[in-house]
């Protein structure tokens, strides 16, 4: 059997981080994004296809479904909780060796962290690449990307996009590595 992710060192092959983060750091309101940008919604689709999404409940609430031509694996303390076409897991632990053996069912090496705030802090210490959207822009917000040590990681790639004739925020996708 392969070893899962969590058996790895650090930084090695496996779980990568997709975000959208806000000046601010801000990454949610009331529940849902504070701000509509189809062009990040276009990026999440083409990093996350074919790939295990590893999310808290809240997200997955936000969603409201299992995106299409992916494996949605959704944390909850709630033994209740049992949408169908999801796996459910009861701690990030346990979801991440349950992602990897999705993963491996559906050909690829790598799964996603795919928020909200606490996934993100457990995902953090583990994974190998971070994919960025910076929304330009500082919106009132409940929920945060958790601090992380910058030095820790390397820029790899970067667009910057102004603001759209749309009035689309000015954004950048952003790739960072794992030093
Ligand atoms: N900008 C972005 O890229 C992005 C990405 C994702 C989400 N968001 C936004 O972020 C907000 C949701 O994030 P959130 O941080 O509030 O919630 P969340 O992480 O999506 O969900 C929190 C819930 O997940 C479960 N959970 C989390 N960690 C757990 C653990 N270690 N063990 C067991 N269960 C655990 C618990 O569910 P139970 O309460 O059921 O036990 C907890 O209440 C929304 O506004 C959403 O739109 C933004």
């Amino acid at each position: 059997m392969r070893e899962t992710w969590e058996e790895r060192p650090t930084g090695v092959p496996g779980l990568v981080i997709v975000v959208a983060v806000a000046d601010n750091g801000v990454i949610g309101a009331d529940g849902s994004l504070p701000w509509r940008l189809s062009a990040d919604l276009r990026r999440v689709k083409d990093l996350t296809m074919g790939k295990p999404l590893i999310m808290g409940r809240r997200t997955y609430e936000t969603i409201g479904r299992p995106l299409p031509g992916r494996e949605s694996v959704v944390i909850t303390r709630n033994p209740q909780f049992a949408p169908e076409g999801i796996t459910v897991m009861p701690n990030f632990e346990v979801a991440l060796v349950a992602a990897s053996e999705v993963a491996r069912e559906m050909g690829t090496d790598e799964g996603i962290a795919f928020g909200g705030s606490e996934i993100y802090a457990k995902a953090l210490p583990l994974a190998k690449r971070i994919e960025r959207t910076e929304i330009h822009l500082s919106p009132d917000g409940d929920t945060k990307f958790p601090e992380f040590d910058p030095a820790d990681w390397i820029e790899v790639a970067r667009e910057d996009y102004p603001v759209g004739i749309d009035g689309a925020a000015a954004h950048s996708f952003v790739t960072l590595e794992r030093r």
